[in-house]
């Protein structure tokens, strides 16, 4: 009997230990408030001077080690985070002082600039931004991510949210482009990608939302420049990005550069405050860029170093990057009641909470043995392959040059970017080794080992020199075709890299007008960080393909798509302008009240230019034909729309070419009449499909209010009663068009 009961209660008790070793986690209200319970008595420990120490976050060497300085700072806890310093085994030397050592043993974050991969380097962000596929976008954050937090890296400086319409200001190439939709659904793809469900896994990083905001807005595109920018463009165009990636719970954000509206984004209440923790409840912490706190002495809006400091404290900025103001003056700040205690520990607090949410306090240290495993393993260069064809747009391809013949005898591979590493990797490079890119000399090798490359770099990427010249057209005449790689260097976009002209600089477009003069067919490699005004060239030349910078694998991805085994399917996520004299050019813009008619002087346009773009908005093409037809609502009229109303819109897509490819269908609104003028359209939906030879599908999108509401006269989100028109296409200018009535109450 009693060895009966015995077999009775041991399957029992087995089963409540299997119970509790699987019972699920702490529920995520449990969670959060074990980490609160675990801050509050953290701060209820610490002294000013550590406090403070947490609200610092200093620069390490450009080789990813730390500065002997922070040594002693980290032993005395008045450092929290630093930034650059990388790699698991320096991360872990810092982090075991400050474990080991401190009073407090609170962990370093580190923070490094993983923008477009941290070893492994996919496209730069307006190269990932021209996939429309969150998915892929999704895929190489959370690549980089797992690299990053491999070696030792917690947090991420990025995603860049910045919408920007002037192609000048070069650090278009770090955004999503100018569009607030697209920028939206590729800041949440980023977000999710870095972060994942929870920032705690050790493949994981916690993003930050930059650069908070209209930084992009930048007078005549010159970095660093003033914004101004009403309410209703912030709320609309500005903002949507950066309150997509509050939504999918992106756990830090950085106060930009520029002042807005004459009150500078590291010192504005109302962006920082009103807008960021009131309205949409972000409760993770802010980080100044770099030394922009100490920056508002110049800006003009703070006499000395204590009142810049005192302003981005008050404002909402938590963590000074490089400059010292904070730890330097806030003791005092307290004293004469220009700052209060109760400020500095939400700042504290907000710090820790990502800490704690990083699981960093559990897990401080970096696995070197992982980090070796993951960082530029087969996987992640393969993905990179992937996205970065995915991320190439066929701008023109007359006759069907492209894509060319494997049986193709000899190829002249002409221009400066051809053979480049360094600029193949973008103007962010992370971690990323030149000597890791397969450049497109290489990558046609590899494509065509049997066909000879004549190879000539022509001249360089700028500068007057065409001694090259004779050689390039030598390779081309004793070629079939011609490959000519042109575009910017990497350092001439991202940050601190403003140009005043959109041609290709240097000697590069003489050298491409001598060669298209041989009568060779020629095909034309973009590699840029921005649109250029390629005018001669979309005129002149028979096919053009827009690779941007596209990382470590750029020449396999381009020779995949040059030989057509990835039939390219991306589109432009900004607009191509004619000549720099057009911009700001964008295709949401407002109809006025005089919208341009070639016949009728006084209208809105140019006496010297066209009012239209070289290349507009979502546009590419592909290796096979699409036919959009078939445009349906689900209902034409309706009385109102609340809550989760949908409004179905359907299409018919169809491949009537002769190759696999992909298609992005997109969908757009106008508001035709409202109580403020509204955008002649609205980017609301799209999807990339995949589709055979003959494949027809069905496509559906969803109209909610959210999507045909607007910030109304009132500066409240509203959708008013009128007329709508729905149109659905393959880039912002060809569009089927229906109409939906909203009735008046
Ligand atoms: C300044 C840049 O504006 C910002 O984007 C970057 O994250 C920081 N420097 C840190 O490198």
């Amino acid at each position: 009997m009693a060895s009966m009961r015995l077999k009775f209660v041991a399957p029992a008790l087995a089963f409540v230990v299997i119970l509790s070793l699987t019972s699920p986690p702490a529920s995520h209200s449990q969670k959060r408030q074990n980490i609160e319970a675990r801050i509050n008595a953290l701060l209820a420990r610490m002294t000013l001077a550590e406090k403070l120490g947490q609200l610092q976050q200093l620069d390490g060497e450009a080789n990813g080690n730390y500065r002997p300085e922070h040594l002693q700072m980290v032993r005395q806890g008045r450092l929290g985070s630093t930034l650059n310093v990388r790699g698991a085994q320096r991360t872990n030397q810092l982090q075991r002082i400050a474990l080991n050592e401190s009073r407090l043993k609170i962990p370093l974050i580190f923070g490094f600039d993983v923008i477009h991969g941290y070893r492994t380097i996919f496209p730069i962000p307006i190269g990932e931004a021209a996939t429309w596929d969150p998915l892929a976008v999704g895929l190489s954050a959370s690549i980089a991510a797992a690299e990053a937090r491999a070696a030792g890296v917690h947090w991420t400086f990025a995603p860049m949210l910045d919408i920007a319409r002037d192609p000048r200001w070069g650090r278009i190439a770090e955004g999503s482009g100018e569009d607030p939709y697209l920028g939206s659904v590729m800041a949440r793809a980023r977000v999710r990608g870095f972060q994942g469900a929870d920032y705690s896994a050790n493949n994981r990083v916690v993003a930050c939302a930059k650069h908070w905001v209209a930084y992009g807005a930048a007078e005549a595109g010159r970095d660093y420049n003033t914004t101004d920018v009403s309410e209703r463009s912030l709320r609309e165009v500005y903002f949507p990005p950066f309150q997509a990636a509050v939504d999918a719970g992106v756990g830090t954000f950085m106060s930009a550069f520029n002042d807005l509206d004459g009150v500078p984004a590291s010192a504005n209440h109302f962006t920082l405050t009103d807008v960021l923790r009131n309205e949409w409840k972000f409760d993770g912490f802010v980080v100044s860029d770099y030394t922009s706190v100490e920056e508002l002495i110049k800006h003009g809006v703070a006499a000395d170093g204590p009142e810049a400091a005192a302003e981005a404290l008050n404002a909402g900025v938590d963590m000074e990057m490089v400059s010292r103001l904070y730890n330097k003056h806030a003791g005092e700040l307290i004293k004469e009641r220009k700052l209060s205690l109760q400020t500095i520990d939400e700042a504290v607090r907000r710090i820790l909470r990502v800490k704690f949410r990083l699981g960093i306090f559990d897990n401080p240290y970096a696995d070197e043995a992982l980090e070796r495993r993951t960082i530029f393993n087969g996987a992640n260069i393969t993905a990179a392959r992937k996205i970065a064809a995915r991320s190439i747009v066929l701008l023109k391809n007359d006759h069907d040059v492209l894509p060319l013949d494997k049986n193709v005898r000899s190829i002249a591979l002409i221009g400066p970017l051809a053979d480049s590493r360094h600029d193949s990797l973008g103007s962010w490079t992370g971690d990323g080794k030149e000597a890791d890119v397969v450049t497109l000399l290489e990558g046609l090798k590899l494509k065509v080992p049997q066909t000879k490359i004549n190879y000539a770099s022509g001249c360089d990427i700028s500068g007057e020199k065409s001694d090259g010249f004779a050689e390039a057209l030598r390779a081309a005449s004793e070629s079939d075709v011609v490959v000519l790689a042109v575009g910017e260097s990497a350092d001439m976009s991202g940050e601190a890299a403003s140009r005043s002209s959109l041609d290709l600089p240097g000697r590069q477009l003489d050298l491409i007008k001598a060669v298209q003069a041989t009568g060779k067919p020629t095909v034309v490699v973009l590699m840029n960080g921005r649109p250029l005004t390629i005018n001669w060239i979309a005129a002149n030349t028979p096919a053009i393909l827009e690779t941007w910078f596209a990382g470590s694998q750029a020449g396999n991805a381009i020779a995949d798509v040059l030989f057509g085994d990835v039939n390219p399917g991306g589109k432009l996520p900004l607009t191509f302008p004619r000549s720099v004299g057009q911009i700001p050019l964008y295709y949401n813009h407002k109809n006025t009240g005089r919208p341009p008619e070639a016949n009728n002087k006084y209208t809105s346009k140019y006496l010297d230019e066209a009012w239209t773009p070289l290349f507009p908005f979502g546009y590419g093409l592909s290796y096979t034909q699409f036919k959009i037809t078939n445009l349906q609502l689900s209902t034409q009229r309706v009385q109102a729309l609340r809550g989760n109303d949908r409004i179905m819109v359907s299409v018919d897509v169809e491949n009537a070419g002769k190759r696999t490819g992909d298609e992005v269908v997109q969908l757009y609104i106008r508001d035709v009449a409202a109580s403020v003028t509204r955008p002649v359209k609205e980017l609301k939906g799209f999807q990339r499909v995949t589709l055979q030879p003959g494949e027809k599908k069905r496509l559906e999108f969803a109209l909610t209010a959210k999507q045909l509401g607007f910030w109304n006269r009132e500066m409240r989100f509203t959708v008013e009663p009128g007329e709508f028109k729905v149109m659905v296409g393959a880039n912002s200018e060809e569009l089927l068009e229906a109409k939906l009535e909203i009735e008046k109450p």
